[in-house]
């Protein structure tokens, strides 16, 4: 038989998934390079995960993306998790390998990381205590982030004392628990603040911290997208700080995936930014 013409194919599987900005994403780099392809949401509820991603080699499937509920769930089906999925906790990255086997990572570090130097060239990990507010999945990438740009001083503050206590014994390294009732204190004399709850997100209440105590100098990141701005990136603008939004760590995180999907490193670009930033 001869061989079918050679025809790009991602997906990402979420449940629900029509909000994903995603298709919109990895469909721009598609028309940008030029490449026959096509990248795919796919509604998939959990019970159906692993038949879903078992069909992924017959039906030509370079990989997918996994979101929301599925990212945890994807880690016992998949015959490979790498150690930094393994570490995180969770799977945003599936690959499927030539022998139609599939291996998972995670590469939400990478896009966080990725998105702050992008935006502030320069930036370090190490140049003052960093607080994170959040211990869930996001939070976890954030952490393991910092801690492999080699972060000093991390503080940790989630409304769940508990999670953050695991998220720390499980990572080790230089991270300190506070409580929630201390976050406004735990600001204090930080080069970085960055949230990773989902307060501030649409349909959430802003985040409840108050900026008082932190200094004019750090750099405040937020690793919500919608919207656009969360009011903790207009008060801290409003203060003079410098801002990191967080659509730009949905974008990079798709260069690793292309990377091991296509052995193609697109580039996450200001008209690519625009393109996005506009539907939200
Ligand atoms: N830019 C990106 O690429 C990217 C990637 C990942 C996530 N995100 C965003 O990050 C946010 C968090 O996502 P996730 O996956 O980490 O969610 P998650 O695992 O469900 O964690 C939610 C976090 O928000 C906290 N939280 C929820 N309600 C709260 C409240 N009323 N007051 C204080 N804290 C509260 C939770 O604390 P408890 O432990 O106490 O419940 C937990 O720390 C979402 O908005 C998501 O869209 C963005």
């Amino acid at each position: 038989m001869a061989a079918p013409d050679r025809f790009l194919l991602a997906a990402v599987m979420g449940w629900p998934i029509s909000q994903s900005r995603s298709p919109m994403l990895h469909n721009f780099w598609f028309a940008q390079h030029g490449l026959n392809g096509s990248y795919v949401p796919l509604a998939v509820p959990p019970e159906q995960l692993e038949a879903a991603l078992r069909a992924l080699p017959a039906l030509n499937f370079a990989g997918c993306n996994l979101t929301i509920p599925l990212k945890q769930d994807a880690m016992k089906i998949v015959d490979e998790v790498d150690i930094t999925a393994q570490k995180i906790g969770a799977m945003s990255c599936v690959v499927v390998r030539k022998d139609g086997s599939l291996s998972g990572s995670n590469n939400d570090w990478y896009g966080f990381t990725h998105n702050v130097l992008e935006l502030v060239p320069g930036w370090r990990a190490d140049a003052g205590p960093v607080a994170v507010m959040g211990a869930g999945g996001g939070s976890r990438a954030v952490v393991y982030g910092l801690l492999e740009r080699g972060a000093k001083e991390i503080r940790l503050c989630n409304r769940t004392h508990a999670r953050a206590l695991t998220l720390a014994k499980e990572f080790g390294g230089p991270i300190t628990v506070l409580k929630w009732e201390e976050r406004h204190d735990a600001v204090d004399g930080c080069a970085m603040l960055v949230n990773a709850t989902n307060q501030g997100m649409i349909g959430q209440a802003a985040l409840d911290l108050r900026l008082d105590k932190l200094p004019k100098t750090a750099l405040v990141n937020d690793i919500i997208y919608n919207p656009r701005e969360t009011p903790l990136i207009e008060a801290a603008r409003r203060r003079g700080h410098r801002t990191v939004t967080g659509l730009g760590m949905l974008l990079h995180q798709g260069i690793p995936a292309w990377k091991a999907w296509f052995g193609i490193e697109p580039k996450v670009t200001a008209e690519l930014r625009a393109k996005i930033e506009a539907t939200l």
